[in-house]
């Protein structure tokens, strides 16, 4: 070996151009591999004589260095390639697809309920999921052993003192500590999550949600009650809506009420979902009960006001005919992906 087959080879290197990463892998094996041209003079140095060996080893590394840098360089710039040579990205292929969630029915159904009375100019409360039996019961006219706690199997967190501490069974209490905080007049709807110690089935479940509703100043009479919740029941299922009051009873309100609206499926002819009686019930109502407004320190002579409650997996229901409850709790896309598109009302 001699000078001119490092430069030559060195000409070579500073020359070389590649496309693809076939090709600068073919070319590293030209130069560097195994039998490759620089390798080889790297083998006929080993037999030169010493003047030579310094006169060339340099140049000799230089030249095996510059490969390598060369190399790489060109690897960074070509385009990746499959086995046959062709670019390996077919640019023709669909994109991967972002899965979009979707909302859930529950979430709907609240978010059309929070609409509607914000436009009957009712403000949003929220209470907390935790709470003690003075808001959940004491203050809203349950007094301690009285049979109507019955309705509402409890799950407590502590118990065996003066106020124990437990799962809100309903939103009304959200009602006491409105009302404990808030002037004169008082209208809000509150939306919020309830448990029940109840055996899970079709139609029953341990936690659900609610919106409470909440109307309190002079003069609120019954006939208030029915013209908030007859337009209500029309925006939400629509102008031809009819409802219906049968008397009831709730400890925190007097008269007290369960609403019924006409069924939006056989609209009032009677069908399987209505039972056959043309009316579905959708939640309970009343008057506050003077008790209640005494209790939160608003003077019950002067003034007075109406309260409801409604369950949202019962309102989605009817909705969307949804026939079990279980659906809302176990998350399978199958049912989820049904409301990717809901309806609006
Ligand atoms: N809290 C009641 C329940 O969970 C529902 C209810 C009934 C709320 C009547 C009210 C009302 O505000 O006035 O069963």
């Amino acid at each position: 070996m001699n000078r001119q087959d490092i430069d030559q080879i060195l000409a070579e290197v500073g020359a070389l151009a590649c496309k693809t990463q076939k090709e600068v892998e073919e070319a590293r094996v030209r130069l560097l591999g195994k039998k490759g041209s620089i390798t080889a003079l790297f083998e006929a140095f080993r037999t030169v004589d010493k003047d030579q060996k310094k006169e060339l080893g340099r140049p000799l590394n230089e030249l095996k260095q510059a490969a390598i840098a060369r190399i790489e360089e060109l690897k960074a710039s070509a385009v990746d390639d499959g086995a046959d040579g062709a670019s390996a990205e077919d640019l023709t292929m669909p994109g991967d697809r972002n899965e979009l969630g979707s909302r859930h029915p529950v979430s709907i159904v609240r978010q059309q309920i929070v609409d509607i009375f914000r436009k009957f100019g009712y403000d949003v409360a929220e209470g907390p999921e935790i709470e003690d039996d003075y808001h959940v019961f004491e203050a809203l006219n349950f007094p301690p052993n009285h049979p109507a706690r019955d309705m509402q199997d409890t799950f407590f967190v502590s118990s065996g003192h003066i106020n124990p501490i437990l799962l809100r069974t309903h939103t009304s209490s959200v009602q006491v500590r409105t009302m404990e905080k808030s002037q004169l007049p008082i209208r809000v709807i509150c939306p919020g999550r309830v448990f029940r110690n109840e055996a899970i089935s079709a139609r029953a479940h341990c936690i659900f949600h609610q919106v409470e509703g909440l109307y309190i100043d002079e003069n609120v009479t019954f006939a208030d009650l029915k013209q908030a919740l007859l337009l209500f029941a029309r925006e939400m299922f629509g102008p031809d809506t009819q409802i219906r009051m049968r008397p009831s009873y709730f400890p925190f309100t007097e008269p007290s009420t369960e609403v019924d609206v006409s069924c939006n499926i056989c609209h009032g002819k009677g069908c399987n979902i209505c039972k056959g009686t043309g009316w579905l019930e959708i939640l309970g109502a009343g008057m506050v009960d003077p008790n209640v407004l005494e209790a939160s320190g608003i003077d019950s002579k002067k003034y007075s006001g109406f309260a409801f409650g409604m369950g949202l997996e019962r309102i989605a229901m009817l909705k969307w005919q949804v026939n079990d409850l279980r659906h809302y709790f176990e998350n399978d896309l199958r049912f989820l992906k049904e409301f990717e598109t809901a309806p609006e009302v």
